[in-house]
């Protein structure tokens, strides 16, 4: 098969990067995509950096023997852990994730940019470059167990808003600019949010950018699939133990984010 028929392998410890395969599915709708969720394996944020690149390689292991012609780290988390192994390993594109804190610290404004992630992403050698360069304003929050509210399908009410309160609430009382979703699972959490820290604060998210550097990356490798007006496929793969349910639950989030009812 030619090479820029082959698909795109994407991945994240769960349901998170389903958010950044719906923003790519946008910008690219003739490429064929691959989402590899590693459910059985969430969190990834608190386990060690280590163990996040091991999980990784098998994951990409994974989806390289089923031919993909690039892979999109749609998680965070293990792009700071595994993405610089990764592409010194790999022949293809690998295309990872920040928090999208220089974007949010260059909008117009004035207060405080609240940085959500998660524990292991604020505390590696990536996010300290990104705030070195525009953390002036920036408060980093570790937010352990959102990513599990997230794949339990909590996604809206009250057991989220109270923890979403407790991490937030210490910074509200002073002004806030803007709140970096800097996990891709919190995306799916942006109502939620707002029910907290109400309309004047801009929540921005890394998904947008990230489509568009998968795409710089295939047009810079001649791998771009040429858009003949047919949509491109999905399949979904997971390592949940209880692997139809986990099916059901990612296409259901796919539709959600692609009728951007979370944005
Ligand atoms: N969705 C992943 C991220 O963007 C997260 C997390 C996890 O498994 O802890 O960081």
């Amino acid at each position: 098969m030619e090479q820029r028929h082959q698909p795109i392998g994407v991945f994240d410890s769960g349901l998170g990067g389903i958010s950044v395969l719906a923003e790519a599915m946008s910008l690219l709708p003739a490429e064929d995509f691959i989402y590899y969720g590693d459910n059985g394996n969430a969190p990834y944020g608190d386990k060690h950096p280590d163990q996040v690149l091991e999980l990784s390689r098998a994951v990409v292991d994974d989806l390289l023997k089923r031919n993909c012609k690039a892979v999109l780290i749609a998680c965070n988390t293990a792009t700071s852990a595994a993405a610089a192994s990764l592409r010194a390993e790999l022949t293809v594109p690998v295309i990872g994730m920040e928090p999208a804190l220089k974007p949010a610290a260059l909008m117009p404004g004035q207060g405080a940019v609240l940085v959500l992630a998660t524990r292991m992403t604020l505390r590696l050698p990536k996010f300290s470059g990104l705030m070195e360069l525009y953390g002036q304003d920036a408060q980093p929050i570790p937010c352990p167990g959102l990513v599990e509210l997230v794949e339990q399908g909590e996604l809206e009410g009250e057991q989220v808003e109270e923890m979403l309160r407790g991490f937030l609430a210490p910074y509200l009382d002073r002004p806030v600019k803007a709140i970096v979703l800097g996990c891709t699972h919190y995306v799916f959490l942006r109502k939620a949010i707002r029910q907290v820290v109400g309309d004047g604060v801009a929540l921005v998210d890394g998904n947008l950018g990230t489509a568009m550097q998968l795409l710089r990356k295939l047009r810079e490798g001649g791998l771009e699939k040429l858009d003949t007006g047919i949509q491109g496929k999905v399949a979904f793969l997971t390592s949940a133990p209880d692997r139809k349910a986990a099916l059901d639950q990612m296409a259901a989030m796919l539709a959600l984010a692609r009728t951007s009812a979370v944005a």
